[in-house]
């Protein structure tokens, strides 16, 4: 069950699709005080959600904010990431989610000031506020209700699942050959290329240099040859410059931000001074989207939306006042307190609250116009709208790959999302595995963070431990910045182990891609806490390191430097499963309970739950070349065991014509049964009896 309250003037954020009358009652289980909703937590009742956020599943015992923020060098004590997912369960005798629906600034102090109490505080008080209950009190099916209400999430076309290679640094198209030379070469699986800033010219959007990139229509099609595809990188800011038609085109039809006299807002990014589409106003929002066509036209397939927190190195108006105080400071004894303020003022240049209540929106139907400070969180989810609207209206056939950094609720329907700039950190490896049911929970299902790090030097160990997590996360990008130590799996001294890990991800992929569909379709995670699926086990409520993937798996990734194993928690008996690659599957029952497993740095380790099987295929170059007609199992019968394989062309968007549907029965003998339109041999490789 779901109720609605309403409080003050919410702004229509368009988060919610169900139509959901407002009660009339007050909001149960909350007392409202000093300007929060405030709830007592019961006594070691776990909460849940957020979605992209610091810390662990369980979000207690910390401040979490929402405010969509460009912080790279992000730590355990940051409170906001570049998403606002403002979704909670909270546990106890009768679990219950709430869903926040305001777009400004927003915190959830989760028994963090007070250990027992959770309080919520936004900005203002003009929110809607979603209830959901569900009638078996699970998490589940709390989260499953809240998916319904905000409607189904985004699938990317099937090829966006396989491996793609990215680096802020690629210059020219020689760099971007070179790059599918090496790993045919090294003959390493690949799918993609990501494009970033520096195709364009003069990082003006929805540009390609003539010089560095002279046919990227022939590029493209040379590489889609190859079966990979390019993706190139769109940011949020438009460079301010005469005779560049999209910033001509913006200001002739007034769709950039505006400050109060109305004069466009003028903050820096990659171009230096550039204005920012009005992406609340939905004639803008068109505008906007259908600059991809030009992109589309030349072959392209796939964005990436970036900076569209939006990040802002700085406005023109504070710089300018920065330089005068500078200036002033020349030539005096910069004692402590001064040097400070010296070092202040340029610090707080970039991402400055003032900037942000210094601009406005007109989102039109009848709405006034709006400081960006109370819809701040909402840019980056419009930004991808008006893609993902353009996309429906110029390939309405046709999935195209689009995934987004800054994020709200709502956005999922557009997009995915990557996890962020990170660093080449063995936490940020953990918080990436911790972050994926949250994201699961709040309908981001395609999502996976840089893998092997963004920033600062990675280590060989570290980007096969990275890509030994990332090959069942649906965005498995290897990304990496300008400057840092080059990451190719080719540049490792062991690429062909490496190789082995990048070619398992396609060995899953009928598995990944078949959950992946049915979690879209069906409004279920895609990965979840251990204790979604054993609620009686106290001891499954405690792991957050290890993560069910789908009905079949439990993942249990090594995120620590040197380890060769590491422990892990079976809240029932499960069929281990060690693996350095393709062809290598070895195969042991466990018993429930505690054990420590050796796991060789080229190996990884998963689980096949009790009852469940796992469906495999041979590995390929790429998505397009694999072959699911043939597929090996591995299954756990337990006295028989079933799995529903979800499969189609991955382009087109029939969905629910059943003939994607196949069912494969393996009975406790190990007999196979396979029923659908689709032909298929399955072999059983490993049965657990
Ligand atoms: C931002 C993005 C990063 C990208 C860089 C340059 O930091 O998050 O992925 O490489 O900008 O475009």
């Amino acid at each position: 069950m779901i109720r609605k309250y309403t409080f003050g003037n919410p702004f229509p954020t368009e988060a919610v699709v169900k139509d959901i009358p407002a009660s009339q009652g007050t909001l149960p289980y909350f007392t409202r005080e000093d300007g929060s909703l405030v709830l007592t937590l019961e006594e070691g009742a776990p909460v849940y959600g957020l979605g992209e956020q610091v810390r662990g599943i369980n979000k207690r015992g910390w401040t979490y904010t929402s405010n969509c923020s460009d912080d790279p060098h992000h730590l355990e004590t940051t409170h906001s990431l570049y998403g606002a997912h403002n979704f909670l369960m909270i546990g106890g005798k009768q679990p219950f989610g709430i869903f926040i629906d305001y777009p400004g600034y927003l915190t959830f102090d989760i028994g963090y000031t007070r250990k027992d109490t959770l309080r919520i505080t936004p900005a203002d008080w003009d929110m809607d506020v979603y209830l959901i209950e569900a009638e078996d009190g699970r998490f589940p099916s709390i989260v499953r209700a809240f998916r319904q209400m905000i409607g189904r999430s985004y699938i990317p076309p099937k090829w966006a699942f396989g491996y793609g290679q990215s680096r802020w640094g690629y210059q020219n198209e020689a760099d971007v050959r070179e790059v599918a030379a090496r790993y045919r070469e090294a003959g390493i699986p690949l799918d993609a290329i990501y494009l970033d800033i520096d195709y364009m010219e003069r990082y003006e959007d929805f540009t390609v240099s003539d010089e560095k990139f002279p046919d990227l229509t022939g590029l493209a099609a040379d590489m889609k040859k190859e079966g990979i595809h390019l993706v190139p990188i769109i940011d949020a800011g438009v460079k301010i410059e005469e005779g560049y038609s999209v910033y001509e085109e913006g200001i002739e039809k007034g769709y950039f931000c505006k400050e109060e006299d109305g004069a466009p807002f003028v903050g820096a990014v990659w171009p230096g001074r550039a204005h920012f589409p009005d992406m609340l106003n939905p004639a803008a929002r068109r505008w906007f989207g259908l600059k991809y066509k030009g992109l589309l036209d030349m072959g392209i397939d796939g964005f990436w939306n970036d900076m569209n927190e939006p990040a802002i190195f700085y406005s023109e108006k504070r710089l300018n006042k920065v330089f005068d105080e500078v200036a002033s400071m020349k030539g005096q004894n910069l004692d402590l307190d001064k040097n400070n303020h010296l070092l202040g003022l340029v610090n707080t240049l970039a991402n400055n609250p003032e900037d942000y209540r210094s601009f406005y929106h007109e989102p039109g139907n009848g709405l006034p116009r709006v400081r960006h400070d109370k819809v701040h969180n909402l840019y980056g989810y419009n930004m991808t709208r008006a893609a993902g609207e353009a996309f429906e209206e110029l390939e309405p056939d046709k999935r195209i790959l689009m995934f987004s950094r800054s994020s709200y609720i709502g956005m999922h329907r557009y997009g995915g999302i990557w996890q962020g700039d990170n660093m080449s950190w063995w936490s940020h490896l953990l918080m990436n595995v911790k972050m994926m049911p949250s994201l699961s929970m709040c309908g981001f299902l395609y999502t996976g963070a840089d893998l092997a790090g963004f920033g600062g030097d990675t280590t060989e160990d570290l980007a096969m431990r990275w890509l030994q997590f990332g090959i069942f996360t649906p965005l498995m990008r290897n990304h990496s910045a300008m400057g840092t130590r080059e990451q190719e799996a080719y540049r490792f001294s062991n690429a062909e182990a490496l190789g082995r890990i990048i070619k398992l991800r396609y060995c899953l992929l009928p598995y990944l891609y078949s959950e992946y569909m049915k979690a879209a379709l069906h409004d279920d995670m895609l990965f979840a806490p251990l204790a979604f699926a054993y609620p009686e086990d106290p001891q499954a409520a405690q792991v957050e390191d290890q993560l069910l993937l789908g009905e079949s798996l439990m993942l249990a990734p090594v995120c620590q430097q040197n380890a060769t194993g590491r422990y892990v928690y079976l809240p029932e008996d499960m069929l281990l499963v060690t693996t350095s690659g393709p062809e290598d599957f070895r195969c042991q029952k466990m018993t429930a309970g505690h054990h420590y497993v050796p796991v060789a740095e080229e190996e990884l380790i998963f689980f096949v739950r009790r009852g469940h099987l796992l469906p495999l295929s041979k590995t390929a170059e790429n998505v397009a070349s694999l072959d699911s007609s043939a597929l090996d199992v591995i299954a756990f019968p337990d006295g028989g065991c079933s799995y529903t394989l979800y499969d189609d062309d991955g382009v087109s968007k029939d969905y629910d014509d059943p003939s994607r549907l196949s069912v494969i029965d393996v009975s406790s003998d190990g007999a196979v049964r396979y029923e659908g339109t689709t032909e298929r041999k399955i072999h059983t490789c490993f049965i657990c009896s």
